[in-house]
C-alpha cells in the first residue's frame, strides 16, 4: 500500500487525531496496530505507572470496550485504580475510590481496589491450625489477622499478560507467595484474571495452586459509588443480598460461629433497601461493625455461579449486580473512612462516601469447623469467578 492509500484507509477505520501518527514516518508497525485495534471490541493499553522505592517499575493497564466501560488496573496490588461506567444518560463516570499516584496506594489506606489474599477477611487471634501444626500471622487489626496481613497481596508486584479476542479483553495477574509469607504455609501460586466484556461487565477470576496444605480466600476490595459524587455517602444506594442468612459477629468482627436469620433485623436485603434506611437503628449487631460489616451466607450455595447482590443509585441511574460461586459476601459500608485520605481531583474520602462488596468465604473459617472449608491441597485448583455488571435503569 503506498502512503496516500495507506492514509485513506487509516481516515476509514481511526480517528482523525490519529491519523497524523498514522501519516508520519515509517507506517508498518502502526498501522498494524492500529487495524487490529479497529478491529478489536475491548482494547488494552499499558502504560507506565510507577516505581517503588525498590526500584520495580509498576505498569497500568487500561482496559476499554465500545460500551462506554473502562478499567484501568495497575500490577501493584492488582489495585482496581480507575473503573469508569456510563449513567443513564450515556456519561461515563468514576464509581471507584481511588488515588492518584503510585506513591499514595504505598502509604497505608484501607486496601482501596486491591486483591486481597492469601486470606480475605479475619484469621482470630491470627492463629489456624493445619495437621495438627498451629500458624501464627501478624496481629493487624487487633487482636486479629486481617486481609493477608501487613504485606498481603495488596501490596505486591503482580506481572501481567493481555489477551484479547472475540467481544473482550483480559489481564491475566500472577503472584507466587512465598512458602511461610506472612506466616502461610505452602508456595502458593495465584493467577488473577480481570476479564472485561462488551456488556459492561467486568468478571474477576481467581486461581491458585499450593505445594503444601494451606488456606485460601482471595477477593476484591473495590470501594464503590456509583453516583460518581465521592464528597457524598452512599447511603441512598438500594441494596439487595440474595441471603437469608448473616454471619453475626462479636466485638472484634470474628464470627460466633452461628449463622443467623436476616428476617425483621437490619440484615434483610432480599427486597431492595437503601443503606441509610435502618444503618442507624439500635441492633447489636451494627453497634459492632458500626454499620454494616458483616459476611452474608448467601443462598443457593448448590447452583455454583449465580446472583449475590447488587446496588442501585437512582440518581445517575447506574445498577451494579454482583454475581459469584462463593458462599458468602462481606457487605461494608465505609464505615473506617474518615475524611483522612486524599481524592483524586482534592478533597479528602469522608466516613461512608464507599461500600464493597466482597464475595468470599466466612471470615475465621480455618477455625470454624462448621463453615465451609478454605483449605486448599497440593494437586487441587482453587479457581472461583466473581462478575461486576453494570447497567443502567
Ligand atoms: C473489612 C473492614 C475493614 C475494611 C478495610 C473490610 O473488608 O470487613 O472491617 O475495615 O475491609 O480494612
Amino acid at each position: 500500500m503506498n502512503v496516500l492509500k495507506r492514509c485513506i484507509y487509516g481516515i476509514s477505520i481511526i480517528s482523525i487525531a490519529s491519523m497524523n501518527v498514522q501519516c508520519k514516518g515509517d507506517k508498518k508497525v502502526e498501522e498494524t496496530t492500529t487495524e487490529a485495534k479497529a478491529t478489536e471490541v475491548v482494547t488494552i493499553e499499558k502504560s507506565a505507572y510507577g516505581t517503588t522505592p525498590k526500584g520495580e517499575k509498576i505498569d497500568s493497564y487500561k482496559l476499554k470496550n465500545q460500551k462506554g466501560m473502562e478499567v484501568d488496573i495497575i500490577t501493584y496490588g492488582g489495585i482496581i485504580s480507575s473503573l469508569k461506567v456510563p449513567n443513564k444518560a450515556g456519561k461515563s463516570e468514576e464509581v471507584v475510590i481511588g488515588f492518584n499516584s503510585l506513591d499514595q496506594y504505598m502509604k497505608a489506606n484501607p486496601y482501596f481496589g486491591a486483591l486481597i489474599g492469601r486470606y480475605g477477611n479475619r484469621i482470630a487471634k491470627g492463629k489456624f491450625t493445619l495437621d495438627g501444626k498451629q500458624y501464627s500471622l501478624a496481629i493487624n487489626n487487633d487482636p486479629n489477622a486481617l486481609h493477608g496481613g501487613p504485606e498481603g497481596f495488596h501490596r505486591v508486584v503482580w506481572t501481567a499478560e493481555e489477551a484479547k479476542g472475540g467481544d473482550s479483553a483480559s489481564l491475566k495477574l500472577k503472584y507466587v507467595s512465598k512458602d511461610m509469607e506472612e506466616g502461610y504455609p505452602g508456595n502458593l501460586t495465584v493467577f488473577v484474571t480481570y476479564t472485561l466484556n462488551n456488556d459492561n461487565s467486568l468478571d474477576v477470576l481467581y486461581e491458585a495452586t499450593t505445594d503444601k496444605k494451606t488456606v485460601v480466600n482471595l477477593t476484591q476490595h473495590s470501594y464503590f459509588n456509583l453516583s460518581s459524587d465521592f464528597s457524598k455517602p452512599i447511603l441512598d444506594h438500594e441494596i439487595t443480598i440474595d441471603a437469608d442468612k448473616l454471619v453475626p459477629v462479636d466485638a472484634t468482627l470474628i464470627p460466633t460461629g452461628e449463622l443467623t436469620d436476616v428476617t425483621n433485623t437490619p440484615f434483610d436485603f432480599r427486597k431492595a433497601k437503601a443503606v441509610g434506611a435502618a444503618i442507624g437503628a439500635k441492633d447489636d449487631q451494627l453497634k459492632k461493625g458500626l454499620g454494616y460489616d458483616h459476611c452474608w451466607v448467601l443462598n443457593n450455595q448448590d447452583k455454583g455461579y449465580r446472583f449475590a447482590a447488587s446496588a442501585y443509585d437512582a440518581g445517575s441511574g447506574r445498577l451494579l449486580e454482583v454475581y459469584t460461586d462463593q458462599p458468602g459476601i462481606q457487605f461494608y459500608s465505609g464505615n473506617f473512612l474518615d475524611g483522612t485520605l486524599p481524592m483524586r481531583n482534592g478533597g479528602t474520602y469522608a466516613h461512608r462516601t464507599g461500600f464493597c462488596l466482597e464475595t468470599q468465604h466466612y471470615p475465621d473459617s480455618p477455625n470454624q469447623k462448621d463453615f465451609p472449608s478454605t483449605i486448599l491441597n497440593p494437586g487441587e485448583n482453587y479457581k472461583t469467578k466473581t462478575s461486576f455488571k453494570f447497567s443502567v435503569k
